[in-house]
């Protein structure tokens, strides 16, 4: 099965375990795993293993579940268990679940991630719309087959691939969210000092592990985009050392307050 059959089929699956009629989906990252519950009413939630494509979780700090949440008058589809390319999957197996979301009827995706800080003004603790990005993975998922009959050309436009639009709405519902670029890399070790420096003169922000192929992908099939990130760490060579954990307790301490941002992303959609 090609990939953009499997995330059909996979759309389809969830449409039925969940029901359909999806506002959006949300890509949940390392940090954001218990953001859902505090989002809105959990309506539905099935495995991901169940779902035809995903994979069980590996990364602690990724669970594994897909959950239909309420959130105000929306509907939305919550990703947990994300895969990474640093899992060793290749890029149709990271941009799976946002096709299947897209083939589900979510009409908007919002990709969250944890990420180091490369620009002062963005602290620890700090959620971050991200505003462009640069794909340092040196893959997309649209290399090899042509993609199939009725799906766009694989030569897609990245410009304004981050709504615009959701950014100036979630900035006027809260001026104290930051912008800025996030450089995706594969990982997973973190990053040199020189590397850190290399990535600011090139203009990035702020620097992770994934988002990068999901965000293309979401493009191609002409979905609007919004990207989050959450300030974890200042980058390497710019504050102390870096270790998982720390990642992961910079996102329970900032819970309330990337899930506010993230209910302003819903209800500004
Ligand atoms: N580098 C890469 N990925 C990350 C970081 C970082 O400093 N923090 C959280 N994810």
């Amino acid at each position: 099965m090609n990939p953009f059959e499997r995330a059909s089929k996979a759309g389809a699956e969830l449409v039925e375990q969940l029901g359909g009629g999806f506002d959006a989906t949300v890509v949940l990252g390392s940090g954001w795993a218990e953001v859902a519950e505090g989002l809105g009413s959990v309506t539905g939630e099935v495995a991901a293993e169940a779902i035809t494509g995903f994979h069980p979780p590996s990364v602690p700090g990724h669970g594994g579940t897909l959950q239909a949440v309420t959130v105000g008058d929306r509907r939305v589809l919550v990703l947990a268990g994300r895969v990474h390319l640093y899992e060793g999957h290749p890029p149709a197996d990271v941009v799976h679940g946002v096709r299947a979301a897209v083939a589900a009827g979510c009409g908007t995706v919002v990709l969250t991630n944890a990420a180091g800080s490369l620009n002062p003004e963005l602290e620890v603790g700090q959620p971050v719309l991200i505003s462009d990005h640069i794909n340092l993975t040196g893959q997309s998922p649209l290399s090899g087959p042509a993609p199939p009959d009725g799906y766009a050309i694989r030569f897609t436009d990245l410009t304004d691939l981050y709504s615009a639009r959701i950014r100036d709405a979630v900035r006027q519902v809260d001026p104290s969210v930051g912008e800025g670029v996030y450089a995706g890399l594969v990982g997973p070790h973190f990053e040199t000092p020189a590397e850190i420096s290399m990535l600011a003169r090139m203009g990035a922000d702020l620097v992770g592990m994934s988002t990068v192929l999901e965000a293309i992908a979401v493009r191609h099939v002409g979905v609007e985009v919004a990207g989050v990130s959450l300030v974890t760490n200042a980058a390497a060579g710019m504050g102390g050392a870096l270790d998982h954990q720390e990642v992961l307790h910079a996102g329970q301490a900032a819970l309330s307050r990337v899930t506010d941002v993230l209910s302003t992303v819903i209800r500004v959609l």
